[in-house]
This record gives structure tokens, C-alpha cells and sequence, in this order.
């Protein structure tokens, strides 16, 4: 059993996480990611690391209530236990010494940005970061990014905060004023990093992102996170989660996540009416989708 050492909420339906892993702790790097089950009944859920303590032996990640799993961890407190907390997972950040690079994140993104700012910074690089919300209430580790990045850019939709606008406004701004970019790093929702990737293409700039998909074992067998990059058919888990945003086929990924919304609902609502999320038929089925 793995025990949470902190669980509070950043902003609304954000929430840190901190948990005693020291087998993950010891070895996970920038990238990489987790997948724990709340309790014994629970759904796996994949979430990105954050930041760890190797000598505490703990593990950061900031994940975000998009669903009934998501909300059964949101509702643990220190000293809770998890069943399962198995990593680390998934490819390294792809980080060398290229000049300068921008990162943007968004949403739980912000958090998963922040090994890889630094990673870059210790690589030598000169690091911007994008920090995108769509309003102020919405943004955190503002901070911690500044202590890390040379320069930190904020921008929300609203223009509450920072520029009025999204993360590839700055990115394309930059890039019209001739501003140099090495390469990017993207970290967020779907739409963002479809959009930042565009506008690295247009420029053939190097873009690296990191996908999100459904995951279930997370060890490249059950075929839930199957995605297409670069006209081949891959595995988010074991191939990724980081790819080329260039090559990423994004109108696959987006129609294969809405394949999983009647699973969703059907996860949703099971939690609604029992207050609790067992093994459901829903996780059983993706394996079932996939052969
Ligand atoms: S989660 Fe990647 S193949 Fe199962």
C-alpha cells in the first residue's frame, strides 16, 4: 500500500498529490508517468510525475476530476493508501542542448511541465515558458515555473491574467517577430497541443508533446491507448507518452477518445448513484475494442 502524503486542491477540479513511492521516486525522470488505483475496486489512472523527492522517497503529480475515478482520488486524504501505485512508466523527456526552447502547459499540464523545463535548463538551454488557463483563478505554479524557466509568459482567454489569448498566440507571435525556437515542449489538453504542433509545422520547428489517452495496464497489452504517429500504429504507454506533434495523426486521436465517452457516462453515472466506482464492465470492454 502506498500512502498520500498530501492531497489539496491547486484551483477548482485541480488537485496535487503526493504520494510515499520509493521504488518510483528513486528512479523516474522527466516525462515519465504513473498509474495508480484509488482503492481495490478502482479504475487505473494514468497520471503524469510532476516533481518527486528522492531522498523522501515521494511523488509528485497534479491531476485533474475529469471523470468518476478522478473524483473518488479527489476526495483521499494524507494518510489514505492506495492498492496500486506502479512506475515509473513510459518514455523519458527527449532533452538535449539545442538553444532555445519554449513549454507550454495548460490545465494539468502546468504541473507535468515542470521536470521538463527543468530538464531542459540542465541541458544548458535557454527555457521560455507558456502557461496558458482560460482565467486567472485557474492558474498555479506560476512560481515554481519562474524559479526554474528564464522567462515565464502567463496567458488566459479571458485576460484575466497575463496576454488575453492561448499558448500558440504567443508561440505564433514569436515566431512572426523572428524571435528564435529551437524547440517546443507541449503539455495540456488535446486542442492545445494539436494547435502548438500546427504552428511548429508551419515552421518546421521540432515540437515534442505528450498524449493523454485512455490507458488501462499500461504495459502495451490491452491496446487502449493505441494511437497513429507518423502513419504507424503506436502505444502511448510504452512508446510514449512523449511523440512528434508534427507526426501525430490528431483527428485519429480525437474520434478514438470520443469511442470511450458511452464508458464514461456509464462510469459517471455508476458513481453518482453508489457513491463508488468498482472494476466496471467499462474497463473490461476496451480490451475487447482493440482486438
Ligand atoms: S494502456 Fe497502453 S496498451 Fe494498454
Amino acid at each position: 500500500m502506498y500512502r498520500i502524503v498530501e492531497r489539496r486542491q491547486l484551483v477548482p477540479d485541480t488537485h496535487l498529490l503526493v504520494v510515499e513511492a520509493p521504488h518510483v521516486a528513486r528512479k523516474v525522470q522527466a516525462g515519465q508517468f504513473i498509474i495508480l488505483r484509488p482503492h481495490d475496486e478502482g479504475e487505473r489512472i494514468p497520471l503524469s510525475v510532476a516533481d518527486w523527492d528522492r531522498d523522501a522517497g515521494t511523488v509528485t503529480s497534479v491531476f485533474l476530476e475529469a471523470g468518476a475515478s478522478t473524483m473518488q482520488l479527489a476526495k483521499l486524504q494524507p494518510g489514505d493508501t492506495l492498492p496500486t501505485y506502479m512506475g515509473p512508466l513510459g518514455t523519458v523527456a527527449e532533452v538535449e542542448r539545442v538553444g532555445t526552447v519554449v513549454c507550454c502547459g495548460g490545465c494539468y499540464g502546468i504541473g507535468a511541465l515542470l521536470p521538463i523545463v527543468r530538464a531542459h535548463k540542465e541541458a544548458g538551454n535557454e527555457v521560455i515558458c507558456i502557461l496558458e488557463a482560460h482565467s486567472s483563478w485557474l492558474l498555479y505554479w506560476v512560481d515554481r515555473h519562474r524559479e526554474v524557466a528564464d522567462q515565464v509568459h502567463v496567458v488566459t482567454s479571458d485576460g484575466s491574467a497575463g496576454d488575453k489569448g492561448l499558448s500558440f498566440d504567443i508561440l505564433q507571435q514569436r515566431f512572426d517577430a523572428g524571435q528564435p525556437i529551437d524547440a517546443i515542449h507541449a503539455i495540456g489538453c488535446t486542442f492545445m497541443m494539436e494547435r502548438n504542433s500546427l504552428a511548429a509545422l508551419a515552421k518546421q520547428t521540432p515540437i515534442r508533446i505528450t498524449l493523454n489517452p485512455v490507458m488501462v495496464d499500461g504495459t502495451g497489452m490491452c491496446g487502449g491507448c493505441r494511437c497513429v504517429v507518423n502513419g504507424e500504429r503506436k502505444f502511448a504507454c510504452v512508446d510514449g507518452p512523449e511523440f512528434d506533434g508534427r507526426e501525430v495523426d490528431w483527428t485519429a486521436l480525437v474520434e478514438r477518445r470520443k469511442s470511450y465517452r458511452a464508458q464514461e457516462i456509464a462510469s459517471l453515472q455508476q458513481y453518482e448513484s453508489r457513491g463508488f466506482l468498482g472494476s466496471s464492465a467499462a474497463v473490461e470492454t476496451l480490451g475487447e475494442r482493440d482486438e
